[in-house]
């Protein structure tokens, strides 16, 4: 029997090196015990096999002499070494060992070693989904100033793998994610990594908590509840961890009397469009059931909206802002960088720009809504920078759900499309600015429209007088909008 003790619990590379060396020797899986040295941490070298032959520990993968592994069985092997099961570098040699005499071995979904590998792969893809969900920061101090710390108790392995999501998502602030597994920091330059800690070592509270409390009570709709989908997309195992959870057992228990208290109300009538609308949506998309009817509820969907895939890298869903029954509204591209991080549309260097004009035409932001098509931000990262991706045909497809909510529910007099994106969105089709621009235009919906620049491109026009004439022209669209409305 060939014992081979592995550096820590996550020691792939010690895994790979020891199963070559095995594989090369003709040690097979029923003489090979796996095991973890206790005492070794993430942060010791590979040790690998006690009494295995040595052959100078090339990679697995590139055995030009022997033999090789397919590029998907590495990658499936570095998400299975993150399970906590105990099997996992039994099971990944074992399958190691097979693929040999048949190459094709993972694309036979009924066989047990590859069901089970791909299970463990999707257990460890499930619990990174949930850290990134649900660290919760507070705010701390050290001699540096103020940093943010969270404790969470991973289902498998899986700081490591999150850490470059947190990193930039949170690129300008100090954190550090404190696990039991590992601790990872975060110190505005680079990653680093240190050894598991202790609930203790986290502050337990900070002020902004009971803000999030407030902020979750008043999103939690008791009409809505449905238990076992909440516990299903928030797993209890992590409750104790997240501030908003010590509301839930309460808000549970009065959602049976809030809800009667809500259907004695006395019914509004709600307008025809409005019931056109909802049945349409129903229609088209009977997953989601009726769509919003608060712009609460478009904030609260929005940012959990996975009608496409560009939840994933944003920071949150960006929704409007603005007065329930303004007379005007503004419809942008998507939240930018800035954006992204404050949760508020055109904040950014677009926002000044278009504050500057509308402040130029007279229009007050304050009485007008202002959104986007799309509500999170599409980008590339590029080093640290995240770079602006325009979205896709399917990305403003499904994103109008929540445009349409929002304009069933402001039921604005007038639209302005800022740039192509947004005229595309609000008119439900592609819409060059160049043609249009500068005009009343009527929508079907009883609204107008004018479609004028997007202010980014306002920005980045090259030449001085070009930028002047546009940027006049723009002034001129928001003003005649705002006449429009009046
Ligand atoms: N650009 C947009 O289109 N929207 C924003 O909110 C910011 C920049």
């Amino acid at each position: 029997m060939q014992v081979v003790r592995l550096a820590h619990e996550t020691d792939f590379d010690g895994w790979r090196a020891a199963a070559r060396r095995l594989r090369l020797a003709g040690v097979g899986p029923p003489d090979t015990l796996w095991t973890v040295d206790g005492q070794a941490s993430l942060f010791a070298p590979s040790a690998v096999s006690e009494a295995g032959p040595e052959d100078g520990g090339a990679q697995t993968s590139t055995s030009a002499a022997s033999f090789t592994a397919p590029r998907a069985f590495v990658d499936l092997a570095q998400r299975v070494v993150l399970h906590r099961s105990d099997e996992r570098f039994a099971l990944l040699y074992r399958l190691l060992w097979r693929l040999q005499d048949r190459p094709q071995l993972l694309q036979v979904a009924s066989d047990p070693d590859v069901l089970l590998a791909r299970q463990l792969s999707r257990d460890v893809d499930k619990a990174a989904h949930k850290m990134k969900a649900f660290v919760r920061f507070r705010g701390a101090y050290d001699d540096l100033g103020e940093a943010f710390v969270a404790w969470f108790e991973p289902a498998h392995r899986v700081a490591e793998l999150t850490a470059p999501f947190f990193r930039t998502r949170f690129a300008n602030t100090r954190w550090s994610i404190l696990t039991p597994d590992v601790c990872v920091h975060w110190n505005l330059a680079e990653l680093a990594f240190t050894p598991g800690a202790d609930p203790a070592d986290a502050p337990r509270a900070d002020e902004l908590e009971e803000f999030w409390k407030t902020y979750y009570a008043s999103i939690f709709n008791p009409a809505r509840l449905n238990t076992d989908a909440m516990t299903k997309e928030m797993p209890r195992r992590y409750w104790r961890n997240l501030p908003e959870a010590a509301l839930i057992p309460e808000l549970v228990a009065n959602a049976r009397s809030r809800t009667a208290e809500m259907v004695a109300k006395p019914a509004t009538e709600p307008s025809r469009r409005v019931v056109k609308a909802a049945i349409r949506n129903s229609r088209d998309a009977p997953w989601e059931g009726l769509s919003a009817t608060t712009l609460a509820e478009v904030a609260a969907g929005v940012d959990h909206c996975r009608r496409c895939d560009l939840w994933q890298d944003a920071t949150q869903g960006v929704a409007g802002e603005g007065p329930g029954k303004a007379r005007l509204m503004f419809v942008g591209e998507q939240p930018g960088d800035q954006e992204d991080l404050a949760g508020r549309p055109f904040v950014g260097p677009a926002g000044q720009v278009f504050d500057r004009a509308m402040a130029e035409a007279g229009v007050p932001r304050a009485e007008t809504y202002v959104t986007n098509a799309v509500k999170h931000f599409k980008h590339v990262l590029r080093g640290k920078r995240r770079i602006h991706q325009t979205p896709t045909t399917r990305e403003v497809g499904a994103c109008r759900w929540w445009l349409d909510a929002e304009r069933r529910i402001v039921r604005p007099r007038v639209i302005v499309a800022m740039g192509a994106t947004a005229a595309h969105a609000v008119f439900g089709k592609v819409t060059p600015v160049s043609k249009v621009r500068g005009q009343a235009l009527q929508l079907s919906d009883q609204a107008q429209a004018v479609v004028t620049y997007h202010p980014s491109y306002l920005l980045r026009l090259p030449d001085e007088d070009a930028k002047a004439d546009a940027y006049a022209a723009f002034v001129h669209d928001l003003k005649l909008a705002w006449k429009l409305a009046a």
